[in-house]
């Protein structure tokens, strides 16, 4: 089965901490959760930093269409795709959005390993094995 994965990074348009975000993201996460089952669109968003990354894998018709809308949704800006890129199998299966929230020790790790890639413009590999790495731990994902 051949999977379509696509990664970006954008920045939150209210630029306020994540526990100020989070009826943003509430909402975010429910249409995410409700469009994305019905699409077979599954992933993960990531959000920290006043920044959103967010992962997109499935159909590539399903993701490029869910990207289309999220690209013009006023609550972000400067959307930039991280990797498109095909793969034998879904990562996060498991989820029709998983969140990656905001904690202390995530804001750490994500700041020492792939935001660094990101300003060096590196593939979206780091990102997103970061994520299905937080992804995984339940303290952090629900
Ligand atoms: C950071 C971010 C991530 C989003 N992710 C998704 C998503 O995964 N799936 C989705 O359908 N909409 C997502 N949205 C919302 C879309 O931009 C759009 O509002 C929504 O798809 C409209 O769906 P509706 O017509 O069912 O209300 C996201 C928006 C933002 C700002």
């Amino acid at each position: 089965m051949t999977v379509y994965s696509l990664v970006y990074v954008s920045r939150a348009a209210d630029d306020a901490a994540v526990e100020t975000l989070m009826p943003q993201i509430e909402a975010i996460l429910a249409t995410s959760r409700r469009n994305n089952s019905a699409c077979g669109v599954t992933g993960a968003l990531l959000v920290t930093e006043g920044r959103f990354v967010q992962v997109l894998e499935g159909e590539r018709d399903a993701v490029q269409a869910t990207y289309e809308r999220i690209l013009h949704d006023s609550r972000h800006a400067e959307v930039d795709i991280l990797s498109s890129q095909y793969s034998d199998r879904r990562r996060f299966k498991e989820w029709s959005m998983a969140f990656v929230g905001d904690s202390p020790a995530l804001r750490q790790r994500f700041a020492d390993a792939p935001l660094a890639a990101l300003g060096r413009r590196q593939t979206g590999d780091a990102v997103l094995d970061f994520m299905l790495d937080v992804a995984r731990s339940p303290a952090e994902t629900y």
